[in-house]
């Protein structure tokens, strides 16, 4: 089913049993994070913070915080909506990695579930032209933060190029009442729309949209190409197009069914100092400069709910996202690497620094070619690590995964160090967005690659398994 707005994703939580509503005081500043670090580590329910200290708004946190509620969020499993798209790459692909490449967005849009502008929208029942950030209930998450950070907003801009629009997931760094950081990265789109005002001189318009449907949600987290606007993907992923509205001050949209919509420009000249921020790395991510969001007008819905992550040591909230990201996109990953089987982003690699993928391996150094490809294809490019296992390695096993990749590895053959660019939170790297890579090759060695033999896996025959299966009673084994 594809939810309406968070609200109505809430209700159905609660009514499942996947909700606890707390009613007793919390305070914004590390309480809620405390509460929600903890119950998100024993895979617990999304919480409703009813009575927040000094706010007339409700918090909710850990709202995709186990798999259970992540399907739940999208009606469907991710392995049912890399179904739909596997699907849809089947349907006429053009032969040529370069025709790929670029038929990748004709994919999401034969969904035909283009955005549909509205007049009226539940997020603008309340109209604030003297806006106030202090009335939102935003977090400070760890003790060392530097401040209250809106950590689950959706940044909407437009390119100054062809008004192509982005909603990008950024961090959002409250300074005072009506100005606030903008943390998007130097590889990030919403980032490459701000460089495009910064050439031309020209104050950029944006907005903040916090809380809204779960696939809107979503989507702002998904790593599209550039070009694929995040609205049409959310209504793919909903099969129902979604709803936007038109800002009251700026020339944006947003969605009409957010819970909050603060609205503004950033100026191409101003920075600001940002951070630190205990993020999702588990450390701290430092002090740096980032451009500055000043704030012409805050709306929201008259029983607005606030939603916030918190992110830090994993495994954390984002790390179901990022699962759904891992199964939704392979299908596409595979349309340029068709060798690739299946692939696991463990929670302890944060996403970007660990990718253990599988492959039909058909020659000498087929490996290293597919840990190239991933590096060069889109946010893979900042993966530290990529480990390659064979096809019948089942890479979702971490057990097995290790044992392949302790057994099968000769370092000096198998292992790459090569360099490239990391993700801005990387913290290892002697200097920052770039460092080493390292993909090390854990299949089984072919011809070409060794001269000895490999040895052939121990397995149990098949009959004494089944004759072991039918007695298993009778020896009596509790
Ligand atoms: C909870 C959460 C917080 C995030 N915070 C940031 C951030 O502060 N800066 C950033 O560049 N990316 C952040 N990301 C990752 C981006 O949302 C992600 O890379 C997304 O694809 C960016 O959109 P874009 O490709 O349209 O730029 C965050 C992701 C999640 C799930």
């Amino acid at each position: 089913m594809a939810f309406r707005s968070l609200q109505e994703f809430i209700n159905y939580l609660e009514r499942h049993g996947e909700l606890h509503k707390i009613t007793t005081e919390v305070s914004t500043d590390l309480e809620i994070t405390e509460i929600t670090n903890r119950v998100t580590k024993t895979h617990g329910k999304a919480l409703l913070f009813t009575n927040v200290k000094d706010s007339r708004f409700p918090v909710i946190t850990n709202t995709f915080g186990s798999f259970k509620r992540i399907m739940m969020a999208f009606g469907q499993s991710p392995d049912e909506i890399a179904q739909r798209i596997e699907t849809l790459t089947k349907m006429q692909l053009p032969d040529g990695i370069a025709n790929k490449i670029r038929f990748i967005p004709k994919l999401i849009e034969l969904a035909k579930t283009p955005p549909r502008v509205v007049q009226r929208a539940p997020c603008q029942e309340v109209v604030s032209t003297e806006p106030d950030l202090s009335t939102i209930p935003v977090l400070k998450c760890w003790p060392g933060d530097g401040g209250r950070f809106i950590t689950l907003p959706m940044v909407i801009t437009k390119s100054l190029k062809d008004g192509t629009r982005n909603m990008g997931m950024y961090r959002i760094q409250v300074y005072d009442k009506n100005t606030t950081g903008m943390h998007w990265h130097i590889h990030k789109d919403g980032r490459n729309h701000f460089s495009e005002y910064v050439k031309a001189g020209k104050r950029m318009e944006a907005a903040i949209a916090i809380g809204g449907d779960p696939a809107t949600i979503y989507s702002s987290t998904a790593p599209l190409p550039p070009g694929i606007e995040e609205f049409l993907f959310a209504g793919f992923l909903r099969n129902k197009a979604l709803e936007i509205v038109r800002c009251k001050t700026v020339d944006i949209e947003v969605p009409a069914e957010a819970e909050f919509v603060i609205e503004g420009y950033l100026d191409p000249q101003e920075r600001r100092a940002e951070g630190p921020f205990g993020d999702h790395t588990g450390f701290y991510s430092p002090i740096d400069d980032y451009p500055v969001f000043h704030v012409t007008c805050i709306t929201h819905r008259s029983d607005a709910v606030y939603p916030a992550t918190v992110v830090g040591p994993p495994p954390m909230e984002d790390y179901y996202l990022a699962k759904m990201t891992e199964r939704i996109f392979l299908p596409l990953i595979k349309i340029i690497v068709p060798e690739i089987v299946d692939m696991n982003m463990p929670a302890e690699g944060v996403f970007h620094n660990c990718a253990i993928v599988s492959i039909k391996k058909s020659y000498p150094m087929h490996a290293q070619k597919v840990m190239h490809a991933l590096w060069g294809m889109g946010q893979m490019m900042n993966t530290k690590m990529i480990i390659v296992m064979d096809e019948d390695v089942d890479v979702q096993d971490m057990s097995t995964a290790a044992w392949k990749a302790f057994n099968n590895v000769d370092p000096q053959r198998d292992l790459i160090i090569t360099s490239g660019p990391l993700d801005a939170l990387d913290h290892s790297s002697p200097y920052a967005l770039h460092g080493s890579k390292l993909g090390i090759d854990a299949t089984r060695k072919i011809e070409g690659e060794t001269e000895r033999s490999w040895p052939d896996e121990i397995k149990m025959s098949e009959d004494i398994i089944n004759r072991v299966n039918a007695k298993w009673n009778d020896y009596g084994i509790t």
